[in-house]
């Protein structure tokens, strides 16, 4: 399955086929980095790595230039086997996807979570630090904000620390943030803070490390082509992929969660953000990086756009762009949810130099392209549902 070649380093991306994986490493390639995936398909398909490839040479086909490498090792990133793949690649830095990301499940099987999310990644993060690969961008996500959320107002990343930070208020008072985060409701959830910890932990020991957690707030979209999208093998439990179920026919109604939210329509905000756009977010992470301008051995980012949509917009967006009535049913609201959900963006748009583009209608136009042009229905033993 391997293309390309050459002797420049490659980028390991873990858990690279996944819905933001795929996304990200086809803007890896474009931006012409060797890309090597290690994933154990428990939540993707091997026809994404195809898909990635079509749409990576056409790219490259337009400009007459050869596509970079593109490697996949098929294991499960906890595997004996990654140290004889760390000693035959020359990695210059890793992208961190692998996770198990189900709020509910995390409930039911927490240390099936904590195995992968947080044991994983400590053993992987001891194996790097032995081949001195210490170069390493972490997905998180806005769930470490917790119940500070509710505050109301875009959320800025001193909301949730790992040690004591002094920052400037907004009143030009030094004031020292308290480590913590208020109220994290699941274990995912928790999973995702004890790993930032652990980053910091190591950065704060040894400032030879770079990392990078990228806090992602809801990402939704695909890719235009339609080619690539989110395809997992678990249920999807998140908002518009459950309203793509719908809209496929595989769900009849949508239930809303929660209608009685003090936002403009009753139902939760959230700052949706294009995969594409977040995934653009990872080679800026690389780049500052890469030229020191994070200046931290550990930095998180938020990754969002700054701006909220209610669960209602996001339903009436999708009709549109389908044009069709989706069904829906008012229930009351998830356990563990909160009402309001956005990001302060200004910390990376001026230390990344990155910001998202795209709209929530873009969003949803690909979106329903992917849906309707699924050309490979699952049977049901590919799914674990
Ligand atoms: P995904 O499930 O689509 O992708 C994860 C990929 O990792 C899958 O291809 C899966 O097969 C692989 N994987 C899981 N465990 C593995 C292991 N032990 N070894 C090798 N491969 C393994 O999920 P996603 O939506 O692309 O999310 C990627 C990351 O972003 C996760 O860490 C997730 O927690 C985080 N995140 C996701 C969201 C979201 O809404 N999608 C939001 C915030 C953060
Ligand atoms: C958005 C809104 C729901 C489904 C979760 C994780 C978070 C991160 C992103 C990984 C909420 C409502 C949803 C449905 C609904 N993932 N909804 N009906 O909860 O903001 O974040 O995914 O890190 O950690 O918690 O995203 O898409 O599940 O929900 O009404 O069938 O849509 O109640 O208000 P959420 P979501």
């Amino acid at each position: 399955l391997d293309i390309g070649g050459g002797n420049s380093p490659f980028i390991m991306v873990v858990g690279g086929l996944g819905y933001i994986g795929s996304h990200t490493v086809l803007e890896l390639l474009k931006a012409n980095y060797n890309v090597l995936i290690i994933d154990d398909l428990s939540n993707s398909y091997e026809s994404v790595l195809h898909r990635i490839k079509a749409l990576a040479s056409e790219y490259f086909a337009a400009q007459d230039k050869p596509i970079p490498a593109l490697h996949l090792r098929q294991l499960d990133y906890r595997s004996p086997c990654m140290r004889s793949i760390l000693a035959s690649y020359s990695i210059s830095g890793v992208i961190h996807f692998a996770a198990y990301k189900s709020v509910e499940e995390s409930i039911r099987m927490p240390l099936r979570y904590y195995s992968n999310n947080v044991c994983g990644l400590v053993d992987f993060l001891s194996l790097l630090e032995e081949f001195g690969i210490k170069n390493f961008v972490f997905s998180s996500s806005a769930t470490v904000y917790g119940e500070n959320a509710n505050c109301g107002v875009p959320l800025r990343e001193e909301l949730c620390v790992h040690h004591p930070e002094t920052i400037i208020d907004d009143h030009g008072f030094e004031r020292q943030m308290i480590p913590g985060a208020m109220g994290l409701t699941s274990p995912y959830g928790r999973s995702k803070f004890m790993c930032e910890s652990i980053l910091a932990d190591i950065a704060f020991s040894d400032p030879s490390w770079s990392i990078t957690a990228l806090r992602y707030f809801n990402p939704v979209g695909c890719h235009e082509s339609g080619l690539l999208g989110e395809d997992p093998r678990q249920k999807p439990s998140n908002l518009v992929p459950v309203i793509a179920t719908v809209l496929a026919g595989i769900k009849p109604v949508l239930d809303i969660f929660g209608t009685d939210w003090k936002t403009p329509d009753g139902t939760a905000v959230r700052d949706f953000i294009h995969v594409v756009d977040l995934a653009r977010g990872h080679i800026a992470a690389l780049a500052a990086s890469a030229t020191g301008r994070t200046k931290a051995a550990f930095r998180a980012y938020n990754l969002g756009t700054g701006r909220g949509h209610t669960v209602r917009e996001v339903l009436q967006s999708l009709e549109v762009t389908s044009s069709r009535a989706i069904p829906v049913r008012e229930v009351g609201r998830r356990a563990g949810d909160v009402g309001f959900c956005v990001a302060d963006v200004q910390r990376a748009e001026t230390e990344l130099q990155w910001k998202a583009e795209k709209t929530l209608a873009d969003c949803s136009a690909d979106v329903w392209n992917f849906t309707k042009g699924q050309c490979e229905p699952r049977t049901p033993d590919e799914m674990v549902y």
